[in-house]
Parts: C-alpha cells; sequence; structure tokens
C-alpha cells in the first residue's frame, strides 16, 4: 500500500461528561481539517475500559458514551460521509497491532509516560495492565491508517512522541524485511502531532492550575457540551479569577493562570488571536469581559448541544453511522495487518 500524504487520524475517549477542553483541543480542529486531509476519526472504546469502571460508568453507560461521542463529532461538522467515523472494538486490528507494538516498546519507554501516572494516582499496582500499555494502542490507532498527522490537545504529546518511537523502532527492527517485501526504507511514517492555536491546554474554570478535565468532580469546574445556554453564563459568571483587569498585551498574562484560560477560550471561540482579544479588552474589569465570553461561548456551543440532542434521540442512525465507518476503516487496517503480519514472518 503507497503511503498517504496526507491522512489524519484523531480520537476521543467515551467516558461521558464531553467538555470544552475537549471540543478545542480537538473535535474543532478535526472539523477544520475535513477539506485538507483524509480524515478517519474514531470513538476509542477500547481505551475507555483500562480505567475502573468508575470512571468509564461500566457496561451500561458505554454505548451511550460512544453515541455522545460520536453525536458530538457529527454536530460539531465532521462529516462521515466523506471521511471515517467508527468506534474502535469495531475494528479488531487496533488490538491485533496494538499486541504487536507491545512487544515492540519497551518498559522503560511506558514507565515515562506521565498520564500513566496521573491516571494510575498512588496505588499503581492496581491499575490494569492495559492503563499502562494505552499508548501501545494509541500508536496502533494512528499507525494502522498510517496516518501522517494526529490533531489532539497538549496533554497527548508525549504519547505521539512514544508513536513516532515505536514506528522507528518497528522500522528497524524489521528494516530487511520491509525493504525485502517492497516497501522501501520506512514501512510507518513519522507522524507529525497537530497542536496549535489559543486553546491546546483548557484549564478547569475554579483553578487555572489544573487541566479542564471530565473526572473534575466540580460541575462548575467544566463546560460541558451538553450544558444549557443558562448554565454556560453560569459557570462563566462563576469561573476563577484575579482582581486585575485583563492586561493590554500577552506578556501582562504570565502568572496569571485564570486570565489567560479565559482570554483562550475567548479566541478559540470567537476564532480569532490572542492579541486581538487583548486588544478589545485590554484595560477592562473582568464583569465585563465575562458576559462577552459567556455569549461566544453560547453562540458556538447551543447550536453543537441541538444537534447531539436530536442525534442521540435516534440512536439507531447514530449506529449506522459509525457501522458503515467501521466497515470502510475495516478495510484499510485489514490491508496494513496482511503487511505487517509479512513483515512479522507470521504464516498466513
Ligand atoms: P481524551 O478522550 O482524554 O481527550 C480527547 C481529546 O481532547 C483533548 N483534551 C483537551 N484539549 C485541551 N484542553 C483540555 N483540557 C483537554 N482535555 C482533553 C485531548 O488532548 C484529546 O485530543 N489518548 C487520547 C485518545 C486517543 C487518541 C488516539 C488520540 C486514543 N487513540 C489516537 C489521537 C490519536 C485521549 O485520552 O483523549
Amino acid at each position: 500500500m503507497s503511503q498517504p500524504s496526507n491522512r489524519v487520524f484523531s480520537g476521543v475517549q467515551p467516558t461521558g461528561n464531553l467538555h470544552l477542553g475537549n471540543y478545542l483541543g480537538a473535535i474543532q480542529k478535526f472539523v477544520a481539517l475535513q477539506d485538507s486531509h483524509e480524515c478517519i476519526y474514531c470513538v476509542v472504546d477500547l481505551h475507555a475500559i483500562t480505567q475502573p469502571f468508575s470512571v468509564w460508568g461500566g457496561p451500561e453507560k458505554l454505548p451511550g458514551y460512544t453515541r455522545e461521542v460520536t453525536a458530538a463529532y457529527i454536530a460539531s461538522g465532521i462529516d462521515a460521509e466523506r471521511h471515517i467515523v467508527f468506534n474502535q472494538s469495531q475494528v479488531a486490528e487496533h488490538a491485533e497491532l496494538a499486541w504487536i507494538f507491545n512487544c515492540v516498546a519497551r518498559m522503560g519507554w511506558m514507565n515515562r509516560m506521565t498520564q500513566f501516572k496521573e491516571k494510575a494516582g498512588k496505588d499503581r499496582e492496581k491499575a490494569s495492565v492495559g492503563l499502562f500499555s494505552y499508548p501501545a494502542l494509541m500508536a496502533a490507532d494512528i499507525l494502522l491508517y498510517r496516518a501522517t498527522h494526529v490533531p489532539v490537545g497538549d496533554d497527548q504529546k508525549q504519547h505521539l512522541e512514544l508513536t513516532r518511537d515505536i514506528a522507528a523502532k518497528f522500522n528497524n527492527d524489521f528494516a530487511d524485511q520491509i525493504s525485502k517485501l517492497g516497501h522501501g526504507d520506512e514501512y510507518f511514517p513519522m507522524t507529525e502531532p497537530l497542536i496549535e492555536g489559543p486553546a491546546t491546554r483548557v484549564m478547569s474554570l475554579r483553578d487555572g492550575t489544573k487541566k479542564m478535565s471530565k473526572s473534575d468532580p466540580s460541575d462548575l469546574s467544566r463546560i460541558n457540551l451538553t450544558d444549557s445556554a443558562d448554565d454556560i453564563a453560569k459557570k462563566i459568571r462563576k469561573a476563577k479569577t484575579d482582581p486585575e483587569p485583563l492586561p493590554e498585551s500577552e506578556e501582562g498574562l504570565k502568572d496569571r493562570p485564570e486570565a489567560e484560560n479565559l482570554v483562550g477560550l475567548y479566541a478559540a471561540l470567537a476564532g480569532c488571536s490572542r492579541e486581538s482579544v487583548l486588544a478589545d479588552f485590554g484595560g477592562k474589569q473582568f464583569a465585563e469581559f465575562k458576559p462577552a465570553l459567556a455569549d461566544v461561548a453560547v453562540e458556538k456551543l447551543t447550536p453543537i448541544s441541538g444537534r447531539m440532542r436530536e442525534l442521540l434521540d435516534n440512536p439507531d442512525h447514530v449506529d449506522s453511522i459509525l457501522q458503515d465507518g467501521a466497515q470502510r476503516a475495516r478495510s484499510i487496517a485489514g490491508q496494513t495487518m496482511r503487511e505487517v503480519r509479512d513483515i512479522v514472518g507470521f504464516l498466513s
């Protein structure tokens, strides 16, 4: 198979509470790449089950959460006919390539992953083996499609570096076989992360030093994609700030994490730069800035939550989008795995 030159892959875990960080850090970017790239967007349910039931909701919640992420993709503007939208567990090749990558990746590499340390918490002995080898599955997701670009939030940067390490080690370990079978000098590409713009790391509305996250016990810390206009306005009104007015330039945001976060949110929601937000609001108080921020947030998010609700009222339709996507994903993934099996030396 020839190497595509502009293929995007990314994924979101179906663990409930999809929030503004997921939207601005990832989904909004997925939408923007559709005209220039061939895109594959996945609901990564195999990743979701690496954590305890209390985090991913268990088997009763998972179908609803999987549909919720799918609905968020479509409602945000992803075109599932031109591109591919599917859930990971429907394409068995993800788990198969992840196994091979488990045998390529080194324990030392995995031991350095900060997300594992954060998610496992203090009692690492109780973490699942799947949580530890999570990045090998993520590398498999990306490399199964030989994706060239991966749009993600800043928290995934280390996982994408590891994906490149795995690709490089695979290419190197199996170099003779790769060239003998006519795949040139490298089978897997060195995937580029796309981590750009004013909202690569959206912070909690209650604490500007903590990432906005699905698992924060305080609902006031995040804006959920399903929040009503009133909830959005209330959460922004109650967002933590400092007593100073907004600065006139970006340097003035230094050591003001809450101000920096809110300015970044405005810029990402309004589609402008942080400088231009500060040109309009520099010198003004939060009492004036917050209602303006609430307006852009409501204007951007309420049509999305409305379309999500409509889609979720028709689960069969959502499921059919995923089934269709899985069928198309399987044809690419199947081809890669046939080649990888040959490269590794498995008899067919
Ligand atoms: P997940 O489900 O935690 O998050 C989905 C996407 O949202 C981004 N994100 C944020 N961006 C900015 N600010 C935040 N506060 C914030 N919180 C989350 C994440 O960076 C991510 O892009 N491991 C991935 C899922 C995954 C994946 C993949 C991604 C599995 N396989 C292959 C890319 C390619 C994750 O846990 O995402």
